[in-house]
């Protein structure tokens, strides 16, 4: 059990934040309740026709003035201990939103134990992070890297929040932004309303990052690529078990009212005890439930973008989409050197589907190139989803 300072300090406001370190803190996510799509809003999700619209929770519903306030919060080096790491820091537009690091380091120089995710979709998940089954609404997930200590990442405490929010309040486009965002208040930029308003703002950003134009979705992809994706849903290769449906994962809200268990898998990448094994605190979904046999299970990631996001896998230690199904193909993971070394396709908890395959070069060349029919160029270069303080180096307006 870890330190429970920052979570504490969380609770004054309305959002009640799980961490991974407290396993007694298990809650259902309301989107795996209401799970048959959306409520209809004014905000314009400019997803295609066939893609269920996702939920909005009732205490935070989508605007278009919100989600305008969370863009330039997201990318705000305001929010932070040293003033100089935003969410855009670890997230970056270009990389679908990852930061093409391994793991990447937080506001004080701690590196956290996990890759950097891409933020692609992130509506359409039940459950949010590489692993953790409790986390399952966008509020709770942004106050992680805003006020937890466990890594520090923006590094936001009860000690600095009265400063930083300060400094926030001093910029006068936020004033405009914060009355438009929340115009049902009269003074939406005061105290620990205002921080319960950051956090709404940014999770409306975050939830609008919806991406379903690439050349797969517009039916645009190549021989190669068609080649590829009928090896992709093949039962030798067993990719589309888990990472099926229009957003590549199984861990999507529209599964069905009956599958409140949340899927998580252990892919091979590590073997679960002794030499080798899943190195802590990286233990996926055991390291928030402890129950053994949850060892080195991790979500389903969506694979739109997956081009863009290197390295891969939970901890980044998956140089290229290559390796990651050179894995795939030897059903699991052999490590011959460094700390880690070990045999995970031994691992007793491997998931059933992962089972060694046979591939040529040609078609391992094909099931690439599926995967990068699956990057959407418009998610990526949409000034929308773009830093609005890039173009002002002076930062202050
Ligand atoms: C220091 C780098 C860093 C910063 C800063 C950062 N993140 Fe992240 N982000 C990560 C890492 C690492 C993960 C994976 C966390 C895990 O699995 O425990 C992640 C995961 C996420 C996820 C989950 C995505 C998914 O598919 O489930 C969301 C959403 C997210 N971050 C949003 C944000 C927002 C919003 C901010 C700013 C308030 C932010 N991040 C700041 C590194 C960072
Ligand atoms: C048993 C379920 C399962 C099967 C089958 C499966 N995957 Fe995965 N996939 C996962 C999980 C879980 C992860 C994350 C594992 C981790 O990081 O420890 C993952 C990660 C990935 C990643 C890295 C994504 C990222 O953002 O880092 C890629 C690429 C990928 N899978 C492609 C494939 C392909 C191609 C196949 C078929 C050869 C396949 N997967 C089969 C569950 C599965």
């Amino acid at each position: 059990m870890g330190n429970l300072t920052g979570c504490r300090w969380l609770t004054v406001f309305s959002l009640v934040v799980c961490v991974s370190w407290m396993s007694g803190c298990i809650e259902q996510s309301d989107t795996l309740i209401d799970d048959q799509g959306a409520r209809l809003s004014a905000f314009n999700w400019n997803v295609p026709d066939h893609i269920p619209l996702p939920h909005e929770p009732a205490d935070n519903p989508m605007s278009e003035e919100k989600f305008e306030l969370g863009r330039h919060l997201f990318y705000d080096t305001r929010l932070s201990v040293n003033g100089r790491v935003s969410c855009g820091s670890c997230h970056h537009q270009d990389k679908a939103f990852s930061d093409g690091v391994a793991r990447p380091v937080g506001a004080t120089g701690e590196r956290h134990p996990r890759n950097s995710q891409a933020l692609v979709n992130v509506a359409w998940y039940n459950n949010l992070t590489w692993a953790n089954p409790a986390l399952g609404r966008i509020e709770q997930q942004v106050m992680l890297p805003l006020f937890g200590d466990a890594p520090i990442e923006h590094g936001i405490n009860e000690f600095n929040k009265d400063t930083i929010l300060d400094s926030i309040q001093r910029v006068p486009r936020y004033a405009s932004l914060f009355a438009a965002a929340f115009p049902e208040q009269a003074e939406p930029l005061q105290g620990d309303l205002a921080w319960d308003n950051i956090v709404k703002s940014i999770a409306s950003f975050v939830r609008g990052l919806a991406s379903f134009n690439s050349p797969f979705d517009r039916n645009e992809h190549s021989a190669a690529a068609r080649r590829g994706e009928a090896l992709f849903n093949s039962e030798r290769l067993e990719c589309f078990h888990c990472h099926d449906g229009y957003n590549f994962s199984n861990a999507t809200i529209d599964r069905g009212i009956t599958q409140l268990e949340p899927l998580f898998h252990n892919t091979g990448l590590y073997n679960v005890d002794g030499l080798g094994a899943y190195p802590y605190p990286n233990t996926g979904r055991h390291e928030v439930t402890e129950v053994a046999s949850h060892m080195g299970q991790f979500r389903a990631p969506s694979l739109r973008n997956v081009e863009l996001t290197a390295p891969y896998n939970h901890d980044g230690s998956v140089a290229t989409l290559d390796d990651v199904i050179a894995n795939y193909a030897a059903g699991g993971r052999l490590i011959t050197q460094g700390p880690h070394v070990g045999d995970g396709r031994m691992s007793p908890l491997k998931d059933g589907f992962i089972v060694s395959f046979d591939i040529s070069p040609d078609e391992q060349a094909d099931l690439v190139a599926f995967l990068q029919s699956l990057t959407d160029h418009e998610f990526i270069s949409n000034p929308r989803f773009s830093d609005p303080w890039a173009s002002e180096p002076e930062n202050t307006l």
